[in-house]
């Protein structure tokens, strides 16, 4: 597989991973709690009932992990600040908490590994969810665009390249309707209006940094839906909109100054009233990059549950019985790289394109000190050689980080998903790179891929 891969010489190698998921030392140098630290400490919200507190401990242990990173021959690394670590509840910087970062950072230029920071990967500060409902109250996106402008003073000089947001998606619509992320709200309009804010917060995010310093190129970064209909009919079809809609207008629309699409306007109802006249051009800040981040595709058919009404669409869940599944259930569909990026593209004025996560949960233990994750493994080659032909095409694609480094703390499924390339024992914090991180080892080496 690897000889049919081809990318130019400028094409970027990264790994990725988020602060909460990673770092651990939950209270240490000032660190605040977040609403995931919140979240994980109520009653049956994480699979395993487990929690980030010391998740891979990479808060002591990041100089390893960043040779890790260098020995697999990564030159591009991408990672998350933890808002709760560098600022404090009244506004100000944490001393204690940067320095943690400009730790992380000395140690990447050392390695020659460029990083890529995402300033928000869903670890909103508890106290902002406590006085302003996190989200959506409009004063939360006011912090953030505070908390950009401390990073890009504190921290900009040594920051290539910022993202504002990690998949904003996920934070509106897991997180206020669907309610298996926190907060764990369970309410339509609320999700639509958390939506708003996010892209308000990382609009003005966008202007607060500029004002602080030139010369950053800052994007987004987005997870794009591809819906396929569950059949023909034209109910399903419908279904299968109002999912991309969801997913992919709400986000991309305020980027490009175009207002949402009217079926998003009637589900968000009384609280459209809070989106003030001129919010969507605050949204449309120039971007110098995209991140996409891309995992599997979606089938959807018309809604039958009142909830789904509300939403006006059904998700069908692939059959657990199907092959091409991997170890968290969701479907293997190299191909859907290529159509959702050309759908993006088709409809939007994008500009250049990073993948900034793709990978997949494989389980495989550790045996006799060989962790073989052939299902990983597969699932790599097949989206590199996708992705190596959509390059060649044309596509404007500069780079891919793949999700993740280190096994980490999946979310609600707390650590019983793995989606590294080295495989982390959480009893001893050992590392021990899987064959799947040997085999981007060689393919990073090989002159193909320089
Ligand atoms: C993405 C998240 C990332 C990780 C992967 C598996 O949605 O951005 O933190 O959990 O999924």
């Amino acid at each position: 597989m690897t000889d049919v891969l081809s990318f130019p010489s400028s094409f970027e190698w990264g790994c990725a991973t988020a602060a909460f998921q990673i770092e651990g030392g939950a209270s240490e140098g000032g660190k605040l709690p977040s609403i995931w630290d919140d979240f994980c400490a109520q009653p049956g919200r994480i699979k395993d009932a487990s929690d980030g507190l010391v998740a891979c401990d990479h808060f002591h242990r990041f100089r390893e992990d960043v040779a890790l990173m260098a020995d697999l021959g990564f030159h591009h690394y991408r990672f998350s600040i933890a808002w709760t670590r560098v600022v404090r509840e009244d506004g100000s910087a944490n001393p204690e908490g940067l320095d943690f970062y400009r730790r992380l950072l000395d140690e990447l230029a050392q390695r020659g590994i460029t990083p890529n920071a995402t300033l928000f990967h869903w670890d909103l500060p508890s106290h902002l969810q406590r006085a302003h409902r996190g989200w959506l109250g409009r004063e939360t996106a006011h912090r953030f665009a505070d908390y950009a402008a401390l990073v890009a003073r504190e921290l900009g000089d040594r920051l290539p390249r910022v993202a504002t947001l990690n998949e904003p998606w996920c934070s509106a619509f897991l997180g206020h309707d669907i309610g298996v992320f926190a907060p764990g709200v369970q309410d339509r309009p609320s999700s639509l209006l958390a939506a708003h804010h996010l892209m308000l917060a990382h609009g003005l995010g966008l202007q607060a940094w500029r004002a602080e310093r030139s010369g950053t190129q800052l994007g987004i970064v987005l997870n794009p839906e591809l819906c396929d209909a569950a059949s023909d009919a034209p109910q399903d079809v419908a279904a299968a909109r109002m999912a991309e809609l969801e997913r992919n207008d709400v986000f991309l629309n305020p980027l490009f100054k175009r207002e949402w699409p009217a079926e998003m306007l009637t589900q968000i109802g009384e609280l459209a009233e809070q989106r003030r006249p001129g919010d969507i051009a605050l949204c449309a800040q120039p971007l110098d990059f995209i991140g996409l981040n891309y995992y599997t595709r979606s089938i959807a058919q018309a809604p039958v549950s009142a909830d789904e009404q509300r939403r006006g669409y059904r998700f069908v869940p692939p059959d657990p019985q199907r092959p091409d599944l991997t170890d968290i259930g969701w479907a293997i569909c190299p191909q859907g790289l290529d159509r959702v990026v050309r759908n993006l593209v088709a409809q939007w004025p994008l500009p250049p394109i990073w993948i900034t996560e793709n990978g997949a949960a494989d389980n495989a233990p550790v045996v006799k000190d060989v962790c073989d994750d052939r299902l990983r493994l597969g699932y790599l080659q097949s989206h590199l050689a996708q992705l190596s032909q959509m390059v060649a095409s044309g596509l404007d694609i500069r780079g891919y980080y793949v999700w993740s480094l280190l096994d980490n703390f999946e979310w609600a499924h707390g650590y019983s998903q793995r989606f590294g390339i080295v495989h982390v024992d959480y009893a001893t914090q050992r590392r021990t790179p899987k064959s799947s991180a040997h085999y981007l080892q060689q393919l990073l080496s090989s002159p193909t891929t320089p």
